[in-house]
């Protein structure tokens, strides 16, 4: 069987918490990323322009790289994106989502956290989430405004700001009746790569649900239902990030992306 080309996507690094589980899990396929610097941060976006900016980019992104896969490893864009870009693009979508199903399964208190973007925890999407997988727990929502850049200045190399971080994350935290939150979910894939530090200052110990591992399984599943169909750019494209504009910090840009797996560095201009 040939190797299936994915084509990662997001807003900006933090998708590549999950390109790392899809590299592990499947070491084969020849990933591309791709993420929309020109318009990072989408957490504070209003829905229908975020909507029409996804759309316009992804079809771009698509004709460029020619995938046989799309892994929209952002969950403020698969959570108003994913039925749209499904109807639109003939090509098979894996989503990532808020982990509140596996959340419920893990609690003991029935005390569950979400850290996620502004965007993600007012959408509809995440709401029925809850009510179908988590209607018997206490679900405290919270939308961190700044925590997606924190995270992209710490894989830059900036030291990282505790009290920063602090103010983003303890509003996850609660206590309900005597019940303290025991799960937090980490509902935006940059919050991963700042997994052990946000583990630092949280008040107590909880279990942080890092749902990369499960969405890699599901990309596996979905490219062996799918097969390999040739693309017809030349060569793999393996290892290449696509940006829809030049980065600020350049040389730690393309070294951070480096350190990640993906060395080469291009940029298809999409100013917002
Ligand atoms: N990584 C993204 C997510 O999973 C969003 C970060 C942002 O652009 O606000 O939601």
């Amino acid at each position: 069987m040939t190797a299936p080309r994915i084509l990662l996507f997001d807003s900006g690094m933090g998708g590549l918490t999950v390109a790392r589980a899809v590299m592990q899990q499947m070491p084969e396929a020849h990933l591309v990323y791709a993420a929309d610097n020109a318009a990072f941060p989408y957490g504070g976006w209003e829905q229908g322009h975020l909507l029409r900016r996804i759309l316009l980019v992804m079809e771009q992104l698509i004709d460029s790289t020619k995938p046989d896969l799309v892994v929209v490893a952002c969950n403020t864009a698969s959570t108003i994106a994913l039925a749209d870009l499904r109807a639109k693009f003939a090509l098979p979508f894996v989503g990532t989502v808020p982990a509140i199903k596996p959340a419920a399964a893990q609690t003991k208190s029935g005390v569950i956290g979400v850290l996620a973007t502004p965007g993600t925890v007012k959408r509809e999407y995440t709401q029925t989430l809850i009510n179908d997988f988590a209607a018997n727990c206490r679900v405290v929502l919270h939308g961190a405004a700044g925590l997606a850049a924190l995270a992209e200045r710490t894989l830059l190399g900036a030291p990282i700001d505790l009290d920063a971080l602090r103010h983003e994350v303890l509003p996850a935290f609660t206590e309900i009746n005597g019940k303290k939150t025991d799960v937090v979910v980490l509902g935006c894939t940059h919050y991963p790569l700042l997994a052990a530090e946000i583990a630092s200052v949280a008040p107590w110990p909880v279990i942080l649900i890092d749902p990369s591992a499960a969405i890699a399984r599901r990309v596996g599943d979905v490219a062996d239902e799918t097969g390999r169909q040739v693309g017809s750019v030349d060569g793999p494209m393996h290892g290449t990030v696509v940006l829809t504009a030049r980065p600020a910090a350049g040389e730690d840009t393309r070294m951070a992306y480096a350190s990640m797996g993906f060395p080469v560095l291009t940029v298809l201009n999409l100013p917002v």
